[in-house]
């Protein structure tokens, strides 16, 4: 691809306003060499200002969601988007949360401009499992994680029963719940199955990725190998 458009896709610009980049001889090759717009170039020999250029299509990443963001580009209020650099927003193709956790839900959402990859992820087909810490209004019953396990459990307005989820309780109002779908508001309403509330809402695992000690508000990239941390489980 010629580098006029490989960095206009990037966010850099329009196509005009990145030609002007190379005309102004900002645009150089890792020795400093200045580049021009019809050049082919890896990817990684590629500078502008001195800077290496953001990531390559193909982008996987992270990012600890706070409560209080959408997953969604349009929401007046705040999205996700605001948690990245400026020009992530404007990339081609387009940068799409994995999934959307709840604006009152935190923890560990994936982005990604592979569709293929969001597909792969996202797909019931898939059942990736996903881990949530809940902390509940009520106190446990006792017997959630056998309703939750049983396959049969149903939610209102749905055609077919939930797969089985596996809870493990972590205090008398809290608990761990590890599911493979991803139905709207899946965790709050199966928590309103049993007669209880969701106070609050975390994800911390997906697959066999974990947050780590990512800071909230935080993203990075993933590497292959933690990307197939995600498929492989
Ligand atoms: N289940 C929910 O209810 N909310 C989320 O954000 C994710 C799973």
């Amino acid at each position: 691809m010629k580098l006029v458009r490989l960095i206009a896709n990037l966010g850099y610009g329009s196509r005009k306003q990145v030609a002007r980049m190379f005309r102004e001889g900002l645009v150089t090759d890792a020795a400093g060499e200045v580049l021009y717009a019809d050049d082919r170039v890896d990817h990684a020999d590629v500078r502008i200002d001195g800077e290496p250029l953001d990531p390559a299509p193909g982008l996987l990443l992270m990012l600890h969601k706070p409560v209080g963001y959408t997953c969604s580009t349009k929401d007046p209020g705040r999205v996700v988007y605001d948690l990245l650099p400026p020009r992530f927003r404007l990339r081609r193709p387009l940068l799409s949360t994995v999934g959307r956790l709840d604006r009152d839900t935190s923890g560990l959402l994936l982005m990604t401009d592979d569709g293929q990859l969001l597909h792969r992820i996202t797909s019931p087909r898939s059942a990736i499992p996903k881990t949530y810490e809940v902390e509940l209004a009520g106190p446990l019953r006792g017997d959630e994680a056998e309703t939750f396990a049983s396959g049969t459990l149903m939610l209102e307005s749905e055609t077919s029963p939930l797969q089985p989820a596996v809870l493990e309780p972590t205090g008398e109002r809290s608990a761990r719940l590890t599911i493979t779908e991803g139905r709207y508001h899946q965790v709050r309403r199966m928590f309103a199955a049993v007669g209880n509330h969701v106070e609050a809402l975390h994800r911390s695992r997906v697959g066999a990725l974990e947050l780590g000690g990512l800071p909230e508000g935080e993203w990075r990239q993933l590497d292959v190998s933690e990307r197939d941390a995600i498929l492989a489980s």
